[in-house]
């Protein structure tokens, strides 16, 4: 199917669409410039509902970029972002979370002072308007709502093991487990599909496998689409059944973790071996 199509056509609503085939997420031609620097060029991805990919590369590959855009916190220069048949680069940027689209940050945008519990809280202002805010703070007519609403806060630290850290201040939480909270903070959004930029950076290789270990198991149960952005091999590796490798803002290669692996450009851009030759 091209692209361009009206959001009724992409859910089915017209007549010989195969609205099932339509994946979650369609990017197609996605650009962005800064100054003279080419961060992202041409960028495509398909993504259906549920399933996982890991995007890697070098630093200034463009990663963050795409997460950027995918969030809407940029705008292209070229190409659409295409999510649920919306064009998300027709959409305000604080439209995005409200579709279904939850991400975060490489460096950590906790509020620190925050206890974690209420990092969460405040993420649900998304879901719930207006009526948080005022909750927080105990006033207003909200009061059932608030314990509803704080266990579902409290669920959502059990679900990524933190919950004995509820009443915690963010700032005072070990890294992983600030990680831990911002995830938990972009699950309060319902998300369907999740942006992680770089989860597991400055985390030791065992704070790293718990990390994805968790993410496995919330995948097995959420079933939401996640797209992870990283440049540790072995994460990705065990954690994404597809890969995209971006080098120097374009897609160099795409497959199994198997077949970057052995990827000849793959191995060409990073390990410096000639094409042809063969991982050890
Ligand atoms: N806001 C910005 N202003 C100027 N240049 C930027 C900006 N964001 C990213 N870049 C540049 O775009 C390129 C890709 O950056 P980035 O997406 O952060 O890469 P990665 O996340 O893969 O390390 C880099 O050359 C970076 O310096
Ligand atoms: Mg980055």
């Amino acid at each position: 199917m091209a692209l361009g199509r009206s959001y009724r056509e992409a859910k089915g609503e017209t007549a010989g669409g195969a609205a099932s085939e339509e994946p979650l997420l369609r990017v197609e031609g996605l650009s962005k410039r800064f100054q003279g620097v080419l961060a992202l060029r041409d960028y495509r991805l398909s993504l259906r509902a549920g399933e996982i990919l890991g995007v890697i590369g070098p630093n200034g590959a463009g990663k963050t970029t795409l997460i950027n855009l995918l969030s809407g916190f940029l705008k292209p220069d070229a190409g659409r972002i295409l999510f649920r048949g919306w064009d998300l680069t027709r959409i305000p940027t604080h439209r995005i979370p409200a579709l279904g689209i939850a991400r975060t940050f490489q460096n950590l945008r906790l509020f620190p002072s925050l206890t974690a519990l209420e990092n969460v809280l405040v993420a649900m202002t998304v879901q719930h308007p207006p009526g948080v805010l005022s909750t927080l703070f105990g006033f207003g007519p909200w009061g059932r709502r608030w314990q509803a609403l704080r266990d579902q806060g409290m669920a959502l630290l059990e679900q990524m093991g933190i919950a004995h850290l509820a009443e915690r201040p963010a700032g005072a939480l070990s890294y992983g487990d600030q990680r831990r909270v911002e995830i938990a903070r972009a699950l309060a959004l319902q998300p369907q599909l999740l942006l992680l930029d770089e989860p597991t950076a400055g985390l030791h290789p065992e704070e790293s496998e718990a990390l994805i270990e968790q993410l496995a198991r919330l995948h097995r149960e959420r079933r939401i689409a996640i797209l992870l952005v990283a440049h540790d091999m072995p994460v990705v590796m065990r954690f994404c059944p597809r890969l995209h490798v971006l080098n120097s803002g374009a897609l160099l290669a795409e497959g199994t973790p198997e077949e970057i692996r052995n990827h000849p450009l793959v191995l060409e851009a990073f390990l410096g071996r000639p094409r042809g030759s063969r991982a050890a």
